[in-house]
């Protein structure tokens, strides 16, 4: 969810609802703005996208110069409007992001009282409870406070108050929150970049603040309520501009910048003279693992590099999605140092898991696209992918550029560990060095796989098939495909397929199979033929040796550039990207929102 603020020196509704538009990408099941006019408190709020709101307005305005909006991810409760943030209970508004735990022992505390929940969220509960709060005598400073006290869970909450035209009151315990400092204004967002085009004076509140916010500045307490001093940062706000530059799509947009952003990364990591761009401390030689932790593309990305740190550098590697890692309570090696990769750097899970190895493990790296990131901040060290803002909700550039930096990270640690030569760093570093141009010709590929995907759009499920490093992607394929066109997908190590998934194939699902001619080649064509063998429709994405060597019987070929083996996956994620976004707009689905998810998931 996105949490906005604003006290204003002149009418907020519309600035509220520019910054929701920002914070678009944490969710989209419903929106809602509250402001204090003429010191009463009054809320809109509509189901959907943020355009339904919007449309709200014209027709039912909000006045007032303070507000706070919210932008909804939805977790307890359907997504209804009423259901919708602002949650307000008589002199109290609320907007919350993330999980109020013990949200049923509170509610059944409020019915001692004789008070109950309207709605089915736990949001509702601050609110409720912060009124009984303010029943009983307390004023709203600390009524807010004393019903935070009583929260267990990870959040960040902001309050307004009717009669209070002058104060929000904002606390962070586990998800992010900005303080904006304006002239005669005041802001408070869930990032820099729902504030930037209002503000580049930011604060973050550190785990456990809150913060009393008046026209005149902030107030900020720590988890203890001692004053907190902290500090104010300029934030290069142009960092944050975010267009869709002429095309249909955010997707289309970020797929098409990928040449460009992979550059820049290039540039950041790898000097002209051929050697590596990394940090001193980044010392790989003594190491007895590593362990990879993720959630979703940024997991499959971690997957790939498994690949690369074993067999590059012969480091073991551990990988696992967050969600897991953290409750299973891994032995970890003290030797060992453990990366995390993630877009936005704020996702609840990778976060908890970063936390869990802080005092575990020598060192951990995030690697991360937003160097604001809380994770950024915790790690000891955090390496950007420099794949510039990313808005489609479907990961495309941030996915290249992780895989990129992943890559260095493996020839640093093939160099430190004296499995690389200086030749063949010099080798692999060319290799990566040629992947802005191949990938713009396999962006060439885009309208004939348009055309295949018309195909595609009337398929039930679809299997994607690789070995080796292209198993991961795959995976990653299938999940671009899900996500964003809601046909089933799955993706298998093709040597696993006769295990189980083969009882599935049939003329009406289509097979793509990622093959590179590469040393595995033979043996993905061999599971390739057991697919054709049953009637399975065959999409080959190869390059020119390796449709020359497949038999014939595909029903359909792509051809890629020839790419040095280890980083194929960096080129294929391109048609696997295609693939899921030529389908999704023959399906006429939400490319750059697609339903139920949310870019940034900062609940657990
Ligand atoms: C969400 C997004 C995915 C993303 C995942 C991890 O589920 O929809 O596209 O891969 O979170 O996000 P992160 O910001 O940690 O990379």
């Amino acid at each position: 969810c996105g949490i906005i603020g604003v006290l204003g020196s002149h009418e907020v509704a519309p600035l509220l609802v520019e910054s929701l538009k920002r914070l678009e990408y944490r969710g989209y099941d419903s929106a809602g703005i509250a402001t204090v006019n003429d010191g009463r408190l009054d809320r809109r709020r509509a189901v959907g996208k943020l355009v339904n709101l919007s449309d709200l307005l014209v027709h039912e305005p909000l006045l007032g110069k303070s507000g706070i909006g919210h932008t909804r991810w939805a977790t307890h409760g359907a997504a209804t409007t009423h259901n919708a943030h602002p949650h307000r209970s008589g002199p109290v508004a609320v907007v919350h992001n993330g999980i109020i735990e013990n949200f049923r022992e509170l509610r059944a505390e409020l019915a001692e009282a004789g008070i109950h929940p309207e709605t089915d969220t736990d949001t509702e509960t601050v609110a409720l409870l912060t009124r009984l709060h303010m029943d009983r005598g307390l004023p709203p400073r600390e009524a807010a406070v004393a019903a935070l006290r009583q929260l267990e869970g990870a959040f960040a909450l902001l309050w307004l108050f009717d009669g209070e035209p002058d104060l929000m009151v904002a606390a962070r315990r586990g998800s992010p929150l900005a303080i904006g400092y304006g002239a005669g204004e005041m802001y408070v967002g869930s990032d820099a970049i729902a504030l930037a085009p209002m503000t580049d004076q930011i604060t973050y509140l550190d785990e456990g603040d809150y913060a009393f916010i008046t026209r005149a500045g902030a107030e900020i307490f720590d988890a203890e309520g001692r004053r907190a001093n902290r500090d104010r940062q300029q934030i290069d706000t142009g960092a944050v501009t975010v267009e869709k530059a002429g095309y249909k799509h955010f997707m289309a947009k970020e797929i098409a910048e990928q040449p460009a952003v992979l550059g820049d990364a290039l540039r950041h990591y790898l000097r002209p003279d051929g050697s590596l761009n990394l940090p001193e401390e980044l010392d790989f030689s003594g190491l007895d693992r590593l362990t990879l932790v993720a959630c979703g593309t940024a997991y499959y990305a971690c997957a790939v590099a498994k690949y690369w740190f074993e067999s590059l550098a012969r480091l073991p590697v551990e990988i696992d999605v967050a969600s897991e890692f953290r409750y299973r309570e891994p032995p970890l090696p003290a030797k060992s140092w453990a990366l995390f990769v993630s877009q936005s750097g704020e996702t609840a899970d990778t976060l908890a898991a970063l936390r869990y190895c802080a005092e575990r493990v020598e060192k951990t790296v995030a690697v991360i696209n937003v160097p604001s990131s809380t994770m950024a901040r915790e790690a000891d060290l955090a390496l950007p992918i420099h794949a510039g803002v990313e808005v489609g909700v479907a990961s495309t550039k941030a996915f290249t550029c992780q895989l990129l930096t992943l890559a260095v990270l493996a020839l640093k640690a093939g160099r430190d560990r004296g499995v690389l030569s200086e030749a063949d760093l010099a080798a692999h570093a060319d290799a990566l060095r040629a992947l802005p141009g191949l990938m713009n010709t396999a962006l060439g590929l885009s309208d004939d796989i348009a055309r295949l995907a018309e195909s595609l759009a009337e398929a039930q499920d679809v299997l994607f098939l690789g070995r080796g490093p292209l198993y991961p992607l795959a995976l990653e394929g299938a999940l671009k495909l899900k996500e964003i066109s809601y046909i089933h997908a799955e993706g298998y190590a093709s040597g696993e397929l006769k295990h189980g998934p083969i009882a599935l194939i049939e003329r009406s699902v289509p097979v793509i199979v990622f093959a590179p001619h590469d040393r595995l080649f033979d043996k993905t064509v061999s599971n390739m033929q057991e697919v054709m063998a049953r009637h399975g429709q065959v999409l080959l994405v190869s390059d020119a040796k390796g449709l020359q060597a497949a038999e014939q019987g595909t029903w359909a070929r792509l051809k890629l550039p020839e790419v040095a083996e280890p980083f194929a996956p960096i080129l294929y994620a391109l048609p696997a990207q295609l693939i899921a976004y030529h389908t999704a707009c023959a399906k006429g689905t939400d490319v750059d929102q697609p339903r139920n998810l949310a870019k940034s998931v900062t609940v657990e």
